[in-house]
């Protein structure tokens, strides 16, 4: 059986080889930084850092925001590549489990994790999209998707129903009043919290910036 560490290389160099094209901010950087992140977290915490590892790096391998809203294809493609470096099922299974659940699907919808695996990669990617790396990953989105910066008639909506969340087209702005600033009182463990603190408060900064400049106060 190979080590759990030379399956954790081989399994990133596949994913790097996978993403390497990507243009809307799920990109191999975007699932180096969450793997980086995870490992952090994960290194004040007593958990099982083969499957968060894992888990990790596979998270965004099919997401289903890219594939019509079908949630099924990303655990799957996980399991495909899994099996193809021979890992124990019950890894697999827990690796797919964390994948399939972890997603942020609106403001009124909760994404609990059943095991403390899941709750260091949710949070790991959740604090991905904070911070200076968060808002220039939220602009890029929003360029690939011909979205405007912001539009004072558009409120932000908290979205009830993941196909709400799903459909909308609202101006970039908007995404930090419908996610990004919500994240910091969801995080499962106590240093993500801390490292949410300090990306939060570059946002607020960010914003009030962004407005004062947007009536031409600044
Ligand atoms: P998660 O990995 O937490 O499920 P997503 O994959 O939904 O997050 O989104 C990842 C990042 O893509 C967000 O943090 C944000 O930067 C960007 N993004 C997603 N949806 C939108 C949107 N509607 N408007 C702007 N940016 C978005
Ligand atoms: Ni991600």
């Amino acid at each position: 059986m190979l080590l759990h560490q030379e399956i954790i290389v081989r399994v990133a160099a596949e994913v790097k080889a996978q993403f390497s094209s990507e243009g809307s901010g799920h990109d191999w950087f975007h699932i180096y930084r969450v793997w980086m992140n995870a490992k952090h977290i994960g290194a004040t915490e007593e958990a099982d850092m083969f499957v968060v590892e894992l888990a990790a790096l596979l998270h965004d391998i099919a997401d289903w925001k890219f594939h019509s809203g079908d949630e099924a294809i990303g655990p799957a493609r996980a399991r495909e590549l899994l099996i193809g470096q021979a890992v124990a099922a019950d890894v697999i299974d827990q690796v797919a489990e964390i994948i399939a659940t972890m997603s942020y699907k609106g403001a009124g919808v909760p994404t609990p994790m059943a095991t403390i695996e899941g709750k260091i990669v949710q949070d790991a990617d959740r604090l991905d999209a904070l911070g200076a790396i968060g808002i220039a990953r939220t602009f890029a989105y929003g360029g690939h998707k011909g979205r405007l910066l912001y539009d004072p008639d558009r409120k932000p909506e908290m979205h009830v129903s993941k196909e709400a969340y799903f459909k909308t087209d609202a101006p970039t702005i908007n995404h930090f009043y419908e996610k990004l600033l919500l994240l910091k009182d969801r995080m499962n463990t106590a240093e993500a919290k801390r490292m949410a603190e300090g990306r939060h408060r570059f946002m607020e900064t960010y914003l009030e910036q962004f407005f004062g400049e947007w009536q031409g106060n600044i």
